[in-house]
């Protein structure tokens, strides 16, 4: 896998942003075929979405002909929910950009069958032709969409329970409150993120620095399932030096030089 480490969170951002406009842009000069992309939700892709959403605006990149589907939502909470994964994606990104909204995929958290919900969500992302490019963030613990620790590496989109752990961590988002965040939620699998042509994880800051350390010098076990990466011939993990700070300073130096002239 690549390991890219900027010095920041806001280079990281425009690197991955760049780098996500340049895909679309290179299909698009080929085929009429509409681009695939996974998206994620959480702090983390924020910057990413301002920059695409800049470089949409600068007309450097239109999502015309792009179908997106999103990695996960919280079962339960109503579409309109402040902090549903819909609200925040339209909030964030999509009411910005070019997108026909006939294009954004959601799973639906609220479907009277969670388990057809998400069967057609994998049928529908087969139906688009694959994804191209899969987006996503890592957890504290090293998940990767909603695929807590010890899920398994072949799964499929489907519905989790959410740990104690990322429960706490996401209830900055619901005043604090752990009993009002969802304990359910769908997401896609770690095969569903691993099946795209392209991955790209972001982790920045000091708390994703264990998840990054896993991620590149750990082995690959379910433990962490952010290691799927490493099995991906396309696998690109964008870091900012503080999630890099666990990593061996070899490894550090490894990836800093290889990437230095980004000839690729
Ligand atoms: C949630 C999401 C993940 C995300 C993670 C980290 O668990 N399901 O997709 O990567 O949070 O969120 P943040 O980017 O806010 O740190």
């Amino acid at each position: 896998m690549r390991v890219i480490i900027e010095q920041n969170q806001e280079k990281g951002s425009v690197w991955a942003a760049a780098y996500i406009a340049e895909a679309i842009n290179r299909k698009a000069a080929v085929t009429n075929t509409p681009f695939v992309l996974g998206l994620p939700t959480g702090s983390t892709p924020l910057n990413t979405y301002k920059e695409l959403i800049r470089l949409n605006k600068e007309g450097k990149v239109s999502f015309k002909n792009v179908i997106t589907f999103n990695m996960d939502e919280y079962v339960g909470l109503p579409e309109d929910h402040p902090q549903s994964y819909h609200t925040f994606m339209w909030e964030n990104f999509f009411s910005h950009i070019d997108i026909n909204p006939a294009n954004v995929n959601i799973l639906n958290g609220n479907a009277e069958d969670l388990a057809k919900e998400c069967a057609d969500y994998e049928k529908k992302i087969e139906g688009a032709g694959g994804i191209d490019l899969f987006l996503g963030g890592v957890g504290e613990d090293g998940h990767i969409a909603f695929n807590e620790p010890f899920s398994s590496m072949s799964s499929r989109t489907r519905i989790k329970t959410l740990t104690e752990d990322t429960i706490l961590v996401n209830s900055r988002f619901f005043g604090g409150d752990v009993t009002l965040v969802p304990k359910l939620a769908l997401t896609v699998g770690v095969a569903t993120i691993l099946s795209a042509s392209e991955v790209i994880i972001l982790a920045f800051g000091p708390k994703k620095a264990r998840a990054v350390q896993q991620g590149v010098e750990g082995a690959y076990s379910h433990s962490w399932t952010i290691t799927g990466l490493q099995t991906h011939p396309h696998g690109i993990l964008i870091t900012d030096e503080a999630a890099a700070g666990e990593l061996k300073v070899n490894t550090y130096k490894y990836f800093k030089d290889i990437e230095k002239d980004n000839l690729l």
